[in-house]
């Protein structure tokens, strides 16, 4: 297959754990015989400062044009004055509502020999496998704001959400869950938010027509509670989209570390292979403190790269083989130091990069093998 990627680095450790990602990714291309071309643009921070502009128009063109778009992370305390006209946050909302990514999924996996780099205790984490989905280009992220500005002594958000946000995603997060384990949590603030209820009554109506699922709506703050109670219970939540974000970064804790966890974004819009045309991302942001010294984990981008692999090329073999790369070296003891007990050796982003590559190598099919 020939596909044309880009590849956005962005800011602090971006470009270290895109680096990692593009390497397994021609090892793919290598080992499996695709052709990926990769496509360079900004945005972000990097954005800013050498274009003036945290999403410039070329960079949103090229992502519409490719089959699928891998970002790094944005932001760092260079651009955080709250009175600067553009964010990095702003060029990754940007490309999100340019191009109609409406869902973002988050699958949460606990690799076993990670249960001690978690700060919750083993017996909780039994059976962690869930996938969150976020809305992704709705709510209160995009509805009607006022700044204060400097002077100023009031400011507003509003969390708007319509009939078909709502519909598109939760039929999408029923329509994984009817792939998984059939059951779905969809989560509100039902008691308290309009927009919640509107939610909580379009989500009951779509989800009526799937008789197989086990459906349960589950108010914010008590799913904020059963996630690091009972994380085992639960298999695809769904959540408007700063509950969703919120509730991700708590789950992420699950998975041991922040470093371990990918995320697909997809909308409706397909490549020209007739898949979604996704951005792909690991949830760590741009982690400004460790920026430049080799030592982020570079396994959440490698995943990003798998679940592109799936998602938007349809390569299910090759997504399930860098994944169980990953899984390999992590069984080996291999570890950056985000995910190591204290005292323990660990690995350099690259040197984690490089394991990952060989033991994908020592896994391919032999070229006669080849589908
Ligand atoms: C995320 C991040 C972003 C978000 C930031 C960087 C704008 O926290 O992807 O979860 O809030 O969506
Ligand atoms: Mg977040």
């Amino acid at each position: 297959m020939e596909a044309t990627l880009v590849l956005l680095d962005g800011d602090g450790i971006g470009p270290e754990v895109l680096r990692e990602a593009r390497k397994v990714l021609d090892t793919v291309a290598q080992t499996f015989g695709h052709t990926f071309t990769y496509d360079h643009r900004l945005i972000g921070g990097c954005a800013i400062d050498q274009r003036g502009t945290s999403l410039p128009p070329d960079t949103v063109e090229a992502a519409q044009a490719a089959d699928a778009v891998l970002l790094g992370a944005v932001g760092g305390p260079k651009w955080d004055d709250p009175r600067a006209p553009d964010r990095p946050e702003r060029g990754i909302l940007g490309i999100r509502k340019a191009l109609g990514l409406f869902a973002n999924l988050r699958p949460v996996h606990l690799h076993p020999h990670l249960v001690q780099a978690s700060t919750l205790k083993p017996q909780v984490l039994e059976g962690v496998d869930l996938l969150v989905v976020r809305e992704l280009t709705g709510g209160i992220y995009f509805g009607p704001r006022q700044e204060a500005g400097d002077a100023g002594q009031e400011a507003y958000d509003t969390m708007l959400y319509t009939r078909p946000e709502i519909e598109r995603v939760v039929r999408l997060a029923a329509d994984a869950a009817m792939g998984r384990r059939r059951r779905l949590a969809s989560v509100d603030k039902a008691n308290v938010l309009a927009s919640s209820r509107l939610w909580r009554r379009v989500a009951t109506e779509v989800l009526a027509e799937y008789p197989d699922l086990e459906v349960e709506h589950v108010l914010v703050d008590a799913m904020a509670m059963h996630l690091i109670r009972r994380p085992g219970d639960f298999d695809v939540i769904v959540a408007g989209n700063l509950f969703g974000d919120i509730l991700t970064d708590e789950a992420a804790m699950l998975a041991g570390s922040m470093g371990m966890l990918p995320s697909a974004s997809l909308g409706d819009s397909p490549n020209r292979h007739g898949h979604p045309r996704g951005l792909y991302e690991p949830i760590h942001g741009s982690a400004p403190d460790i920026a430049g010294q080799g030592i982020a984990n570079p396994l959440a981008a490698v995943l990003s790269a798998a679940l592109l692999l799936r998602y938007s090329l349809g390569l299910e073999q090759e997504a399930q083989a860098v994944e169980q790369a990953v899984a390999q070296v992590l069984d080996e003891g291999v570890r950056t130091p985000d995910i190591a007990h204290t005292g323990t050796e660990t690995v350099t982003t690259q040197v984690m990069g490089d394991l990952v590559v060989q033991a994908l190598r020592a896994s391919a099919p032999a070229p006669s093998q080849m589908p």
